[in-house]
C-alpha cells in the first residue's frame, strides 16, 4: 500500500493532521463555539456534538484552536508573499516547461509526473544525450540536442525555442554532470564543462526566459539543489560549488520578490509601535 508517491514519510502524518484536526472547517466550528461560550458564559458542551470535547482540557482545546488558526494563517501569509499578493495559476494544458538534462533520470521522471498530471502540457527538453523514453503518443514533447556548456549552443537553442514552441512559462535547471575527480587532479576541461554546464548554463537560460515571465506576471524557475552544496564531499568540489552557486541564484531571483515581503513586515511593525506608544 503506498501512503503517497515518495512512500510512508513525516509529510503523511502531517497531512492527515492537516486535514482531520486541523482542517478549517473544524477549527471555525470550535474557535465559534468557545466564543460563543466565552460571551454568553454558555458551556461549549450545551451542545451535544462537542460532548468530546470533556476528553480535553480547557487549556488544550485552546492550544489546538490557536495552532489550526496559526496554521492556516501561516499558509496563507506564505502563498500570498511568494505570488507577490497576486494570483498566478497555472492552466496546464498551456503551460510551456523546459526542462534540462530531461532525456533520463530525474529530468525524465519530472517529465513523466508531468504528463500524468495534464498529457496536454508542452515539454521542451534539451539534453546532450538522445531521449531514453518514447513520449507517450499525442503528447507534446519537444527535444534539443544541445551541449549546455556552450553559450552559443544555449543561446541558438533558445531562439529556437521561442520560435517552435513558444516561451516557456516554467524552468526547470536539472542538468547537471559530475566529473568524480579532486580538485588537485582534474583537468582544465574537467572544472570548467562541470562549472559551465551545472551553473553557468543556469544563469543564462534565466536571462533568456525570465524577462518574459516577469512581463506576464506568470512563471517559475526550479533550480535542482543538492546536499552536497552544503556538505561537500572530496571528490565533487567543482559540483558541489556549482550547487550552492545554484542556491545563490535562487536567494538573489526571491529576493527581488521579498522586497515586498520585507515592506509588508515593516508596515506591520511600524503600526504596531504606533499603537502600542498611543
Ligand atoms: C560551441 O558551438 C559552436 C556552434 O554552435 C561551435 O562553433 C563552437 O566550436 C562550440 N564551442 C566549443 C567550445 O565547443
Ligand atoms: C509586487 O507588487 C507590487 C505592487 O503591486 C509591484 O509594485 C511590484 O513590482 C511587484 N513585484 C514584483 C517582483 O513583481
Amino acid at each position: 500500500m503506498a501512503f503517497s508517491r515518495e512512500g510512508f514519510t513525516a509529510d503523511v502524518v502531517a497531512g492527515f493532521v492537516r486535514r482531520t484536526f486541523l482542517n478549517r472547517n473544524v477549527i471555525i466550528i470550535l474557535a465559534l463555539s468557545q466564543a460563543v461560550s466565552y460571551i454568553n458564559g454558555y458551556p461549549l458542551t450545551a451542545f451535544p456534538v462537542f460532548r468530546f470535547v470533556h476528553l480535553f482540557p480547557l487549556r488544550a482545546l485552546n492550544i489546538w484552536i490557536l495552532l489550526g488558526i496559526y496554521t492556516h494563517v501561516t499558509s496563507y501569509l506564505n502563498d500570498q508573499f511568494a505570488n507577490n499578493w497576486t494570483k498566478d495559476t497555472y492552466k496546464w494544458n498551456k503551460e510551456i516547461v523546459l526542462i534540462t538534462g530531461g532525456a533520463s533520470g530525474i529530468g525524465a521522471a519530472l517529465t513523466s509526473l508531468l504528463l500524468k498530471r495534464n498529457p496536454s502540457t508542452k515539454i521542451v527538453i534539451i539534453d546532450h544525450s538522445p531521449l531514453t523514453f518514447k513520449p507517450p503518443p499525442g503528447s507534446a514533447v519537444y527535444y534539443y540536442q544541445g551541449d549546455l556548456s556552450n553559450s552559443s549552443i544555449i543561446r541558438q537553442l533558445c531562439e529556437r525555442i521561442r520560435n517552435e514552441v513558444g516561451h516557456p512559462t516554467v524552468l526547470v535547471n536539472n542538468a547537471g554532470l559530475v566529473r568524480g575527480t579532486t580538485v588537485m587532479e582534474g583537468s582544465y576541461a574537467d572544472v570548467e564543462i562541470t562549472i559551465k554546464t551545472n551553473l553557468i548554463a543556469p544563469f543564462l537560460l534565466t536571462k533568456e526566459f525570465l524577462p518574459d515571465m516577469v512581463r506576464r506576471n506568470h512563471g517559475h524557475i526550479v533550480s535542482m539543489g543538492s546536499m552536497s552544496a552544503v556538505t561537500p564531499p572530496a571528490r565533487i568540489a567543482d559540483y558541489a560549488a556549482t550547487k550552492a552557486g545554484l542556491i545563490a541564484l535562487t536567494e538573489v531571483l526571491w529576493r527581488y520578490k521579498q522586497k515586498t515581503m520585507l515592506d509588508a513586515g515593516r508596515g506591520l511593525m511600524r503600526a504596531y509601535r504606533h499603537y502600542s506608544s498611543n
